[in-house]
């Protein structure tokens, strides 16, 4: 995939409409992860270091059109010390911009027409611009004014998140190293059945684990008990398997599951073989047979992936177990060279945060979303209009 990168070098002088995700989790006004606005710094510090006058927009939750003070963007531009303006149609303070300028704008969510991508939206938001840049790789399979509408009025370019989101993220899933293994957790089966289709095809092992690896359990005729998986989506698992089959891809399921007799964080946690799980019990995270067998499998890959944990790693350690153990063994194989590891997805990221080995993977992604269908093979409509 060649995209039109943003040239640097053009930019002196220039009003630069910055696109960005800082879709970030707040809380009482402060901000809990920074994650992807840590992300989006290169590309604002290489536009004001080349003398741009840089506007950034963004959206954050999903206010449907209506202005809602709860997501307002103010606090990020007081985490990020740079002025904000309240209204995304308003330009009479760009006349005020000197080069190296930087300020955040109002949430575009807003206004109904980012997400409706209207034609009129995108020309008024285009108004007074020079040049877009895209940087928003986790919001590039919205099809918005700010992602799509906007490339009908400004010259349009990817800024450097976003390349090198397209960059990690096709190189291990066009050109991996095998062993390729791929672990798939998370809630459900339904919104991943396009991104397991397409790892079994590519991966020699595709580990699922949580909630979807129990309802792959559910499919193979184990028992649940009291727990959380989609009873429907069996089909859809046991069609995954045989496609799996057809191209030399084992599809690992749970061995044994963490159970306590009440989803609650404080529950007291056993270990239970799938075969024997009791009708009482309620799966909360993937077993220490589990966790052991995943280790094992490690130590011959060359390239891994991860979305989606394999319990409530949220609550902790107790809950967080097996995924924090699985994120531990990734530091640990990467650190010394021995595979390559790519891990998107919110709360897998929250997992490797909170045992401080973020930085330790090969690649992390800020996609939760576009991750997942840009892993499918999906044309993300924000990448497709930044296309050569
Ligand atoms: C995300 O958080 O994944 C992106 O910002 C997209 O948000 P959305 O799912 O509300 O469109």
């Amino acid at each position: 995939m060649t995209i039109r990168k943003i040239d640097y070098n053009s930019v002196l002088g220039k009003y630069v409409l910055l696109r960005d995700d800082f879709n970030v989790q707040i809380e009482n006004g402060k901000i809990v992860d920074s994650f992807r606005i840590d992300a989006s710094m290169p590309t604002i510090k290489h536009l004001i270091s080349n003398g741009a006058r840089v506007v950034i927009c963004a959206h954050l939750g999903r206010p449907k059109g209506k202005r809602d003070e709860k997501l307002s963007l103010r606090s990020i531009a007081e985490y990020m010390n740079i002025p904000f303006v309240d209204d995304c149609l308003k330009k009479d303070f760009l006349s005020d911009m000197k080069n190296g300028d930087v300020v955040l704008m109002e949430n575009l969510r807003f206004y109904a027409g980012e997400e409706e991508n209207d034609d009129d939206f995108s020309k008024k938001l285009a108004d007074g611009f020079d040049i877009y840049v895209n940087d928003a790789f986790a919001v590039s399979h919205r099809a918005a004014a700010s992602t799509v509408g906007l490339t009908n009025y400004l010259p349009s370019f990817a800024g450097d998140l976003l390349v090198s989101e397209i960059e990690n993220i096709s190189n291990v899933m066009e050109k991996p190293e095998h062993p390729f293994i791929a672990f798939v957790g998370g809630a459900k089966v339904s919104t991943k059945i396009g991104v397991l289709k397409k790892l079994v095809t590519i991966a020699d092992k595709v580990v699922v684990g949580g909630a979807l690896g129990t309802t792959f359990n559910f499919a193979l005729g184990m028992p649940v008990g009291n727990s959380l998986y989609e009873p429907t989506m069996a089909d859809v698992a046991l069609d995954i398997i045989k496609i799996a089959t057809e191209n030399n891809c084992d599809v690992l399921v749970p061995l044994d599951k963490g159970v306590g007799k009440e989803f609650d964080k404080n529950a007291k946690r056993e270990n239970r073989d799938v075969e024997k799980i009791k009708d009482d019990d309620v799966i909360i995270d993937d077993g220490d047979k589990t966790i052991a067998r995943n280790h094992e499998i490690l130590e011959n890959a060359k390239t891994v992936v991860w979305n989606g944990t394999f319990g409530m790693a949220e609550w902790g350690k107790v809950w967080g177990k097996s995924s924090f153990a699985l994120a531990q063994d990734l530091a640990h194989y990467t650190k010394i060279g021995k595979i390559k590891s790519v891990v998107g997805g919110g709360e897998t990221v929250a997992a490797l945060d909170a045992i401080g080995v973020h930085k330790d993977m090969t690649y992390v992604s800020t996609g939760g979303g576009a991750f997942l269908e840009f892993i499918e093979g999906k044309e993300l409509p924000g990448i497709k209009v930044l296309q050569k």
